[in-house]
């Protein structure tokens, strides 16, 4: 059996590797390597026991740190990983630290790279994913395309060898998982009344690193009339703190915010939501999944078909009222299949058997 290295740490990676993993063993021996890039148990431990995840061969334990930090320390301990391992393939997910990583020492080392959601591109360099993705996009052996604009993103560098158009595989993961979602949990378990309050995340770093943007989005979310419900990313939990912006937050009495959910519980807190107020990649499509309208705080989007198609609204909080908005979002919307069918997994794993053969 040929040998493939897969490299994930961050929670959306936890979600993606959960609905490849199963399928791509079939046909290979992955070994797993998590870089720890998240490691509360709420960001990533629940995500290997909710999902089934298999235990890592490596468990790296990088944790925060600044980005040359960060990146750095996983590098170093990939370098010796492979080396030893000699896989035949490295597969990276997304656009995270721990995918520029992996991007580089496969690269470094000459062993094919394989990128599953290439080619995604918010064309806004100062945003640390943009930077990682296009890194990554171009030392790639493989690319696995969600979208046929993510193609064209591709084409416009001059990356046509090798691009594969195979659906998005977190569309994989909610079809497998939806069913289990609702017979484990129950909205009761939130105190929540179904299409009767908006989901809420928050953690770019464009969103969260200056006080001024953070202080506009809590504004915004205190001003809307029914319950926000704010599963909020630790990164975010701690900018408040350190801009002293806890009162924003005491002050509203719609504002409900609690720990990171597991994917199960986000997946039912989701489907049930009346709409959707974001800044994450994979919540903006997840609400589209689910036929939940949505609405980005954020300039740009990699998702633009969800937008294109009234789905999703891009929303400034510094210039725009995000109240007024959602009292005129669209709902019932036609659903067009934007990200493939539900079976990415079983392409990819198809076209590496042939190209691994
Ligand atoms: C990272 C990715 C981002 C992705 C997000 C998914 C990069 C550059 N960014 O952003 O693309 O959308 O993951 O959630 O790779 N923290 C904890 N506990 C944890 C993890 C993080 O407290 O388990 C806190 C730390 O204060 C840390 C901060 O969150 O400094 C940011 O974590 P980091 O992994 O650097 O970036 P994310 O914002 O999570
Ligand atoms: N998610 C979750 N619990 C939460 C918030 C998000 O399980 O409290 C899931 C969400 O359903 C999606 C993934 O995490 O599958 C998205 O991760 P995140 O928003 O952290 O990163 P991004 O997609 O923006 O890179």
């Amino acid at each position: 059996m040929k040998k493939i290295l897969t490299i994930a740490g961050t929670r959306p990676q936890l979600v993606k590797i959960a609905a490849v993993s199963r399928i791509l063993r079939e046909s290979f021996q992955e070994i797993l390597v998590n870089t720890g890039q998240h490691y509360d148990y709420n960001m990533a431990g629940v995500f290997f026991d909710e999902l089934n995840i298999p235990k890592p061969d490596y468990d790296l334990g990088i944790g925060s740190d600044s980005h040359g930090r960060q990146t750095g320390k996983m590098l170093i301990a990939l370098e010796e990983i492979v080396d030893k391992e000699q896989p035949d393939a490295i597969i990276v997910y997304g656009d995270t630290n721990s995918t520029l990583a992996g991007a580089i020492i496969a690269s470094k080392r000459h062993i094919p790279l394989i990128h599953i959601e290439a080619g995604l591109r918010s064309y806004n360099k100062l945003m640390p994913e943009e930077l990682n993705r296009v890194m990554t996009d171009h030392v790639s052996t493989l690319l696995f395309t969600p979208t046929e604009t993510a193609v064209r993103n591709l084409q416009k560098e001059g990356i046509t060898e090798g691009v594969y158009t195979v659906g998005d595989v977190m569309y994989d993961a909610v079809i497998y998982n939806m069913e289990l979602a609702e017979r484990r949990f129950n909205l009761q378990n939130f105190d929540l009344v179904s299409k009767q309050y908006y989901l809420g995340t928050i953690h770019r770093a464009e969103n969260t690193d200056t006080k001024e943007q953070l202080t506009a989005i809590l504004k915004a979310f205190s001003k809307v009339e029914e319950k926000v419900y704010l599963p909020l990313h630790p990164r975010t939990k701690n900018k408040i703190k350190e801009y002293g912006l806890a009162s924003l937050l005491t002050d509203s009495t719609n504002i409900h915010i609690v720990e990171p959910v597991s994917y199960l519980e986000m997946l039912l807190l989701e489907k049930n939501a009346k709409a959707i107020i974001t800044d994450s990649g994979g919540v903006q499509k997840e609400a589209y999944f689910m036929k939940v309208p949505c609405v980005t705080l954020r300039l740009q989007t990699e998702w633009i078909e969800t937008v294109e198609y009234g789905w999703n609204q891009l929303v400034d909080p510094l210039t725009e009222d995000l109240a007024e908005v959602l009292k005129y979002i669209q709902e019932g919307l036609p659903i067009n299949n934007l990200y493939g069918s539900g079976d990415a997994a079983v392409k990819i794993t198809n076209i590496l058997k042939e190209m691994l053969k």
